[in-house]
């Protein structure tokens, strides 16, 4: 059957007497292990990484007569001569004591038993090695950045390929400490996801041939606007105020301002409003007593809406430090001074009445 399947591949080669006088390469039933013989011996199991060479060797001795490499049953070499197609498998030694070939650019498709055959006194022995082609770990498929809602499932998917097979883990790296979970598996299954669970996910395949393959992939979680701690804010005539309006949402919230019923437009009755990010804020260059009231910020995006009710209320006008025409922020130092110079006041009263 060996000679058969070199035969198949070099018919010009297949001279009747030629395989009869190679059927003693064959090996006959369970190979000759190379423990008990004498000779041939092979040497242990090759393992090499793929892309690279490897070298069989099998030492024998001045009583063989006849030698050969088989990959499987199939001859690569009998003696001097070729039989492999193979541009990759050339002889490297035959001598009296060793019989070498070499198989460059080592693919996966090499990996088996390969027998050194020989003919010793008439008798013929054969011995076996395996070759072990290994593969550095590769991501060969890995889920591409999503984008989902709050509350459903996502499932991130990461193939890895490898010789042995790669090891597969998913860290979450925008995780809170103690927060980022890990799985140690391909798949990464997140049951109503969170808006805390969202950012970068880490999948790392690993196996001991080289450095491990890393790729990330990117969870953006929307969720409906939230808006966090309105403030009311008090403001006397004549000086600036401002309302601010802070909304967390992804994606990014859009806002509208309401008084009662009666949507604000930016520029009118001396109000500009104002978006960054997550805040908004509705500023009046020069508070009048109409401009006192209840007022209302909606934060809108595709996931839904929310509001909030801020009041601007009347605070009585610092006497001297703002006068007529005077336009101070609500928030200023002068204000604050003010607090200080009425808390001592107060502060004053209450001892005096005490003692
Ligand atoms: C060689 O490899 C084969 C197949 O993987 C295995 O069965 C055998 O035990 C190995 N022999 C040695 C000496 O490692
Ligand atoms: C060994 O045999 C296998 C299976 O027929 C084949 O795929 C591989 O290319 C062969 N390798 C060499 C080096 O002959
Ligand atoms: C990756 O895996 C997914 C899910 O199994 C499959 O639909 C997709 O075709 C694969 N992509 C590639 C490039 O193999
Ligand atoms: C402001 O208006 C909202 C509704 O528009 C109402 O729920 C809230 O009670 C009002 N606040 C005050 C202090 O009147
Ligand atoms: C504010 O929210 C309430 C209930 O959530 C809703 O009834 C009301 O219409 C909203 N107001 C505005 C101005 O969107
Ligand atoms: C603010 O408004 C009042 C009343 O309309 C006006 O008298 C005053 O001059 C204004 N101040 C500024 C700085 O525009």
């Amino acid at each position: 059957m060996g000679v058969g399947g070199g035969c198949l591949v070099l018919p010009w080669r297949c001279l009747v007497v030629l395989c009869l006088r190679l059927l003693f390469l064959v090996p006959a039933g369970v190979p000759v292990r190379s423990g008990e013989a004498t000779f041939p011996k092979a040497m242990d199991n090759v393992t090499v990484k793929q892309g690279e060479s490897a070298t069989l060797r099998c030492t024998v001795d001045d009583r063989v007569t006849r030698v050969a490499w088989l990959n499987r049953s199939t001859i690569l070499y009998a003696g001097n001569d070729k039989w492999s197609i193979d541009d990759r498998v050339v002889i490297l030694t035959n001598t009296k004591t060793q019989y070498s070939i070499r198989i460059h650019n080592v693919d996966i498709y090499d990996e088996g038993p390969y027998t050194c055959s020989v003919q010793t006194d008439n008798h013929p022995k054969t011995s076996r090695v395996h070759l072990i082609v290994q593969v550095p770990p590769q991501i060969i498929n890995i889920t591409s950045d999503i984008t989902v809602n709050e509350g459903s499932s996502v499932t991130l998917l990461c193939l890895a390929f490898g010789r042995p097979e790669p090891t597969v883990t998913w860290k979450h790296l925008s995780g809170k400490e103690g927060q980022g979970f890990i799985s140690d598996d391909e798949y990464l299954e997140i049951t109503g996801i969170t808006r805390d669970q969202s950012g970068e996910y880490e999948c790392t395949a690993v196996n001991d041939v080289a450095a491990p393959d890393i790729r990330r992939v990117k969870v953006t979680v929307n969720y409906p606007p939230s808006i966090s701690n309105p403030k009311n804010t008090g403001v006397s005539v004549g000086q600036k105020g401002i309302l601010r309006c802070e909304a967390s949402a992804v994606p990014v919230a859009e806002f509208q301002w309401f008084k009662e019923d009666t949507r604000l437009a930016n520029g009118l009755d001396g109000v500009r409003i104002e978006n960054k990010g997550r805040m908004s804020t509705l500023t009046f260059f020069n508070v009048s007593e109409k401009d006192y009231g209840n007022y209302t910020c909606v934060a809108i995006n595709k996931l839904g809406n929310t509001n909030a009710s801020i009041i601007l209320y009347e605070i009585s006008e610092p006497p001297a430090l703002a006068g007529p025409g005077a336009v101070h922020d609500g928030n200023s130092a002068a204000s604050r001074a003010m607090a200080c110079v009425w808390l001592s006041g107060a502060l004053l009263a209450y001892f005096l009445l005490k003692f």
